[in-house]
């Protein structure tokens, strides 16, 4: 138990990076971009991450766009900004529309970390209600559901894209307490971004920061409730 906190009473995770391994990519990226597979991966992320902020912050939300439309958008970002050359924009997208297509695809079935399953079939056992709470939309999600095998064992897998603001705004984190009809603090929010594991931490999750990389944490003056090196530390939580 968190110190200082009462046991929580259900496991929300996020989903890309937490779940699934969203650098599990750059295998196809660099065999489609020899020697630029990890470059783009990484970039395309960011982006991705920076362009969730940015239709969230400006303009009040008038220019928020689906996490599938965006990621598609930081993709084509990253291929231009690390393969691209002097390719016109549309001269670009005819070139690489097969490569656009082909790592797309592969993101919609993305690898999910080694141990997960066997964490999420634990819970599942131990009778908590656990779910997803992500950026992605509905679509994305059921396909990362299905294809990372765990049909059935969510009993709820939450997107932002129906109140169109993406995470960290506290509306978004609030869709996880709408759902499971709890407070955030009889919650554990399970995140490998630092950053949305603080911003949930902000908002008044218990939080757990699968820290898979070694990463230091952000340096913003707050802590996640504990720091875990992969999903197992999730079930120290729910320890008598
Ligand atoms: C998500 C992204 C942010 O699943 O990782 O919400």
């Amino acid at each position: 138990m968190a110190p200082g906190r009462s046991q929580p009473r259900a496991v929300l995770f996020d989903a890309y990076g937490t779940l699934l391994d969203v650098y599990s990519v750059a295998q196809l990226a660099d065999e489609l971009f020899p020697g630029h597979g990890q470059a783009v991966s990484v970039l395309w992320r960011d982006k991705q991450i920076e362009y969730t902020r940015l239709v969230t912050t400006s303009n009040h939300g008038a220019h928020y766009q689906p996490f599938g439309v965006l990621t598609r958008a930081a993709l084509v970002f990253a291929l231009k900004k690390i393969v691209g050359g002097t390719l016109a924009h549309d001269d670009f997208l005819l070139e690489h529309e097969p490569a656009i297509e082909m790592l797309l695809a592969q993101y919609q079935h993305l690898d999910a970390f080694p141990e997960n399953l066997a964490v999420l079939k634990q819970l599942k056992a131990q009778g908590i209600p656990m779910g997803i709470l992500s950026n992605g939309d509905a679509a994305m999600l059921q396909a990362a559901v299905h294809s990372a095998g765990f049909d059935g064992l969510l009993d709820y897998v939450i997107s932002v894209d129906p109140i169109r603001k993406y995470k960290t705004h506290p509306d978004a984190y609030a869709l996880g307490e709408q759902a499971t009809g709890l407070a955030a603090q009889d919650i554990v929010f399970v995140s490998s971004n630092a950053w949305d594991a603080l911003g949930a931490t902000w908002y008044g999750y218990q939080t757990l920061w699968v820290n898979r990389y070694h990463l230091p944490f952000e340096e913003l003056g707050t802590q996640p409730s504990r720091t875990g090196a992969d999903l197992r530390d999730v079930l120290d939580f729910f320890k008598a």
